[in-house]
């Protein structure tokens, strides 16, 4: 156990075992959460298996299959008997390597189920179900059996049977992309979507259901069962030839989790995903920090540089060690650069990507020394095309030179279909390689922001270098398409966001793109462009606050930052943070987050396309002190469509009885900045009126 790593792990109590062999099976057990909200049913009925879920003795999901079907065997579905129960009670405490909470408490209380067919050859399935306050999880595990060794899953069964045609955002099932809006609908308009989906529920319950430690298996997206109201089935992601799982026993599969919660913030504060996952084995971890980072990458993205070698080449000796200067006069540790390495020019073919020859215009070896010396990390990057075959063979040699350079960040990216033919992006086959690379390089000491990623579930408990990854619809959209409606940041903290960080990209502070209409005036373009990000200034800091990430990109040019006070903001927000609580929120509608760093306490409050006017109370600062609030607000008048860049800037005196009022416009935000104050601050500050 590393030394970072505090478990106090205490296995209370053996609750009770029943149903051993000797004694005549029942056909159901039972499991509730700790506080006894939650309970979990498992039941065989007529040799089928099925659970259902209750909150408060509310049925949330009614009686739902389990069980799987094989290409070359007989179903594990059917004749089945319950050999074995036992029910344990589990609790620790246990401190992330990087994390929205500096201490996670994992309680549950878990039921497993040992079944065995009745019909030749007896094989055996175990099910285990964990309750938590804040959720449930099951999975499967395949023992070793001499009638189950290799096998090939044509389809996991598991149903999710829900009560009410709840409220419900969603994104469609897409086999090699998250980057879609979401869809707020009824559940009985949904045909087939990824995880996590998030409902509402008539009683005004919040549900959440993903999956948790997705390895060696494929994602799973739930398509809606025909003929059943709002009852969804497990639908996994095929290999070519359409198996669904190639694995031997003893296999298990990812928790299946459903998350509930009576405030839709309860959502983004729970850890039930990260929990459901193995602890950290690595003794070192202290090559594991997080950042905020600057990027060679926009100018790509508005068409005003170029990855490959031209005229507007952005990746260039001279252009890095610009980035490099000002990142290390503003405290900003990383910087990303994208563009650097040969094959640009020759997309989607094989060996396109060279991951070790720089163009000619960049000195690696010394951008890297320039940035040592400046204290500024560098974040490689690897971008395959798709053409996974390609960066497979060369990851190792990839790796070297990056850890020769001194480099401990990769952005890896798979844009484009993938390479072997057939394969998706969210199959069993990427998914163990997404996990190779991973853990190549830790092997390395390199931390991975991974982009067209497989979907994060919790796996960065385990291997805490899995520090980010996109997976979602991010700020480049608003470059080259019609891009992200104000509202899209108020949803994805309760949808994308619950599975894990997310490399949105925010702090575009020119949110017209003028350097981009500039460059077009001067008849230098290469494309046409009229798209903009839809957002005012001061949201895009608060969404440094919102949504979280250990590594967080301040994704504007320089030149777009400086002088500009506002970006002051960006220099100071933590990546880090001891404590999370979500304020107020409506999903779609509005966020307030507030996030604590040692004394200091930052909030992010943000609006979709309607203006809002809603409050913030302070009442999670200490009683028995005065703090420093710096509020960053939208200008009067301001807003995303008509006047976006106004920011206020004002300090006051505050104390935990005080309620700030968030006034926010159309598509606006307000970021604030809160310090214990010192006998300076106490003395010239105004109190808030
Ligand atoms: C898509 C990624 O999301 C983006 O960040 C990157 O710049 C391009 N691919 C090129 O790798
Ligand atoms: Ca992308």
């Amino acid at each position: 156990m590393h030394k970072n790593l505090f478990i106090i792990t205490l296995i209370v109590s053996l609750l009770l075992i029943t149903n051993c062999t000797s004694l005549k099976p029942k056909n159901s057990s039972v499991v509730s959460s700790p506080d006894g909200k939650v309970v979990v049913e498992f039941i065989i009925q007529d040799g089928k298996a099925y659970y259902k879920v209750l909150y408060e003795q509310d049925i949330i999901i009614n009686y739902s299959k389990l069980g799987f079907e094989f290409k070359n065997a007989e179903p594990l579905d059917n004749s089945f008997v319950i050999k074995k129960t036992s029910v344990t009670h589990f609790d620790e405490v246990w401190e992330p390597v990087c994390g929205s909470d500096s201490l996670v408490k994992n309680t549950f209380n878990e039921l497993i189920v040992m079944l065995e067919q009745n019909t030749h050859p007896k094989r055996k399935l175990n099910i285990i179900f964990r309750a938590y306050d804040d959720g449930i999880g099951f999975r499967y595990i395949l023992p070793d059996q001499p009638d189950l060794r290799d096998f090939e899953i044509i389809n996991e069964e598991t149903q999710f049977n829900f009560m009410t045609n709840s409220t419900a955002w969603w994104i469609p099932a897409d086999f090699d992309s998250y980057e879609h809006l979401y869809n707020q609908t009824l559940l009985s308009e949904i045909a087939a979507v990824n995880t996590p989906i998030t409902m509402k529920t008539d009683k005004g319950l919040y549900l959440s259901v993903h999956e948790a430690d997705l390895t060696d298996y494929p994602g799973m997206t739930l398509k809606a069962v025909d003929n059943e109201p709002f009852s969804f089935e497990c639908d996994l992601v095929p290999w070519p030839d359409s198996v669904k799982v190639k694995a031997s026993t003893p296999h298990r599969s990812p928790w299946r989790t459903i998350q509930i919660a009576t405030r839709p913030g309860q959502l983004i504060e729970s850890h039930l995903i990260e929990n459901l996952n193995d602890p950290c084995q690595w003794e070192d971890v202290s090559w594991i920090k997080p950042m905020k980072y600057m990027g060679i990458w926009w100018g790509m993205h508005i068409g005003t540089e170029t990855w490959g070698q031209g005229p507007y080449h952005g990746a260039t000796t001279e252009n890095a060690r610009r980035y490099i200067d000002f990142a290390a006069e503003h405290g900003i540790s990383g910087l990303l650069i994208e563009g650097w390495n040969t094959g640009w020019e020759s997309w989607g073919q094989e060996d396109a990507f060279n991951f070790k020859t720089a163009y000619d215009d960049f000195d690696l070896p010394k951008v890297a020394r320039y940035a040592k010396e400046k204290g500024i990390e560098l974040i490689g990057h690897h971008e395959t095309g798709g053409q996974v075959g390609n960066y497979e063979k060369n990851l190792t040699a990839a790796f070297e030179l990056y850890q020769q350079l001194g480099i401990n960040a990769v952005k890896t990216g798979y844009a484009g279909t993938i390479r072997p033919e057939g394969q998706h992006h969210h199959g069993q086959w990427m998914v163990n390689h997404y996990r190779n690379v991973v853990k190549k390089a830790a092997e390395y000491k390199i931390m991975v922001d991974v982009h067209e990623p497989i979907k994060p579930t919790g796996i960065r408990r385990t291997y805490p270098n899995m520090v980010t990854r996109e997976g979602v619809q991010g700020m480049e959209f608003n470059a080259w398409s019609k891009g992200n409606p104000p509202e899209h940041t108020t949803i994805i903290p309760f949808t994308r966001m619950l599975a894990g960080p997310i490399d949105y990209t925010p702090g575009i502070f020119d949110v017209e793109c003028k350097r981009h209409l500039e460059m077009r005036k001067n008849a230098k373009l290469r494309n046409n462009f009229n798209r903009r990000v839809h957002t005012t200034l001061a949201k895009q800091l608060a969404l440094y606050v919102i949504i979280y990430s250990p590594m967080q990109m301040a994704a504007d040019f320089p030149e777009n930052y400086a002088g500009q006070p506002a970006f002051k903001f960006i220099q100071d927000v933590p990546v880090n943070w001891d404590e999370s609580k979500v304020l107020d929120a409506e999903i779609g509608d509005f966020v307030i987050i507030a996030r604590r760093n040692n004394e200091d306490w930052f909030v992010g409050a943000i609006t979709d396309e309607k203006q809002r006017a809603l409050e913030i109370p302070l009442s999670f600062l200490k009683s028995d002190k005065k703090y420093k609030v710096t509020l960053y607000s939208d200008g009067p008048n301001t807003d995303w469509e008509t006047n976006p860049t106004d920011v206020n800037i004002a300090s006051y005196l505050v104390d935990n009885q005080d309620i700030l009022p968030a006034n926010l416009p159309k598509g606006g935000g307000l970021a604030l900045q809160i310090t214990p104050a010192n006998a300076d601050e106490l003395e010239k500050l105004k109190a808030f009126e």
